[in-house]
């Protein structure tokens, strides 16, 4: 089954002016780690979604998730050897060791299942995003965070 999300420029519907709290991650963040600057990452994560920041998982959930490619969310997005190394040591080295309000026992794989996400999306905005056919999934960040790719999440 081939798999695509729309992205879209603009999700008129959700309509929001957001300031980072403290609650999320990226507010503590005094480095690039919610812009991807790897090149390899840049190109090969972004084929079927953004590619997704490394600040937003801590480094055992990229671990796990690149040590496990050709089972990736029902897709096979396995690469070669080289750059798979080369994502996975650029996604651990950003990543954050652990991320506050994360059971460190716990290796999470989706960003939209952190607390700090939940908390912020609600089950109704998560419901929304599955049901408009233009956005598919609260996965598909860049539908509704225009800058989402330039790190900034805060200007919808
Ligand atoms: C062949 C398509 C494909 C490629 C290539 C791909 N992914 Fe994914 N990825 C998916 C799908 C499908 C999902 C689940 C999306 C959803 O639930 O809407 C996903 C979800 C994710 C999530 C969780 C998103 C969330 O909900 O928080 C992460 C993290 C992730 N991918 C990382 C990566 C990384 C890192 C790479 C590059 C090594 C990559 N992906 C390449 C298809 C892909
Ligand atoms: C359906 C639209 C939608 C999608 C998809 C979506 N978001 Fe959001 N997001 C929002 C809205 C709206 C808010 C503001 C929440 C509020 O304050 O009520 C928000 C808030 C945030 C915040 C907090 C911003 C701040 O300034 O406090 C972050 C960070 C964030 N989202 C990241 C993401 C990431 C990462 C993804 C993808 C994995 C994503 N979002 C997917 C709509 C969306």
């Amino acid at each position: 089954m081939k798999y695509t999300i729309t992205t879209i420029a603009t999700a008129a519907a959700v309509a929001a002016t957001v300031v980072f709290s403290g609650v999320t991650p990226a507010a503590s963040a005094g480095n690039n780690a919610f812009v991807v600057t790897n090149p390899t990452t840049k190109e090969e994560c972004s084929a079927c979604h953004m590619a997704y920041p490394p600040g937003f998982l801590p480094k055992r959930s990229w671990q796990a998730i690149m040590s496990d490619l050709s089972n990736h969310f029902g897709e096979d997005a396995s690469l070669d050897d080289a750059a798979t190394r080369e994502i996975t040591n650029y996604l651990v080295s950003m990543a954050p060791a652990e991320i506050r309000g994360l059971n460190s026992s716990y290796t999470i794989i989706r960003i939209s299942q952190m607390p700090w996400f939940t908390r912020e999306h609600g089950a109704r905005r998560v419901a929304y995003a599955k049901s408009r056919a233009d956005i598919g999934s609260i996965s598909n960040c860049t539908a509704c965070h225009r800058g989402a790719e330039r790190g900034y999440f805060d200007d919808d």
